[in-house]
């Protein structure tokens, strides 16, 4: 197993947000996390990134322990976080934003090698290699911080709604992406509000209700199950 999410607790000063999670990630999987807001999906994968620290449980990476160590350590290891709200440098460009990403490495040719393929997957990045951040499209921003992210050379990557706020065409362009990037051999951990898609995309899925697992399985099957389809697919 690639990733082992152990009864994990979250707790930010007396209010528990996650209280008892536990998931688990193989090599080259895709995973999604869907639940309504304050469910406690953020959280998580701010747990296993290494930016909140845990009150219980314990997170595995690749047979290693990672809590508690440094998110820079993590990031090292090979998990990439593309948080909520994707958070680019606003002032900087396109390439400064992607060569940010790679702050972990020191492998100069593998790093430039790793910029090219970003500017082929994303065109859109490469059109506008110098462009300040701050100047994009919120759909050209999604990418670039996907971009960044990979520029780690990342085993697994955590994502925390990528759709958010984004048309429809430009989701189905991420949606796409993120698709390539799984089959590359990059196991994808998905956090959505939009669980269609989601599900859609993942091979099994979590269903998080007010910081627990309420339900999980095969994707096609959550898809399926009456609650999911009530609670979360408006069917
Ligand atoms: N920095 C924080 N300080 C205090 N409480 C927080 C903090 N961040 C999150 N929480 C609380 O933790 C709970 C879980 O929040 P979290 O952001 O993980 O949920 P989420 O599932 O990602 O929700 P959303 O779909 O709205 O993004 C919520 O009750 C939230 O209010
Ligand atoms: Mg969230």
């Amino acid at each position: 197993m690639l990733l082992q999410v152990n009864d994990i607790h979250v707790h930010y000063g007396p209010v528990a947000a996650v209280k008892g999670i536990s998931l688990a990630v193989e090599e080259g999987d895709f995973v999604t996390l869907i639940g309504s807001n304050g469910a406690g999906k953020s959280t998580t994968l701010r747990a296993i990134s290494g930016l909140e620290q845990l009150s219980a449980g314990e997170i595995i990476f690749d047979g290693e322990r990672i809590n508690r160590l440094s998110a820079d350590r993590i990031v090292k290891l090979g998990i990439a976080h593309v948080p909520e709200g994707r958070r680019v440098f606003k002032d900087l460009s396109v390439t400064e934003n992607l060569r940010l990403g790679a702050f972990t490495r020191d492998d100069p040719d593998g790093i430039e090698a790793d910029l090219e393929k970003i500017f082929t997957r994303f065109q859109r990045l490469r059109e506008r290699k110098e462009q300040m951040a701050r100047t994009m499209s919120g759909g050209e921003q999604q990418m670039l911080a996907i971009g960044r992210a990979l520029m780690s050379n990342p085993r697994m990557l955590l994502l925390d709604e990528p759709s958010l706020g984004l048309a429809p065409l430009i989701v189905q362009e991420i949606a796409r992406i993120l698709i390539e990037i799984n089959r590359q051999g990059v196991a994808v951990v998905l956090v959505e509000q939009n669980a269609e898609l989601a599900l859609e995309l993942a091979r099994h899925g979590y269903v998080l209700e007010t910081g627990n697992i309420a339900l999980e399985g095969e994707a096609d099957s959550l898809m399926d199950n009456e609650h999911v389809r009530r609670a979360y697919l408006g069917i």
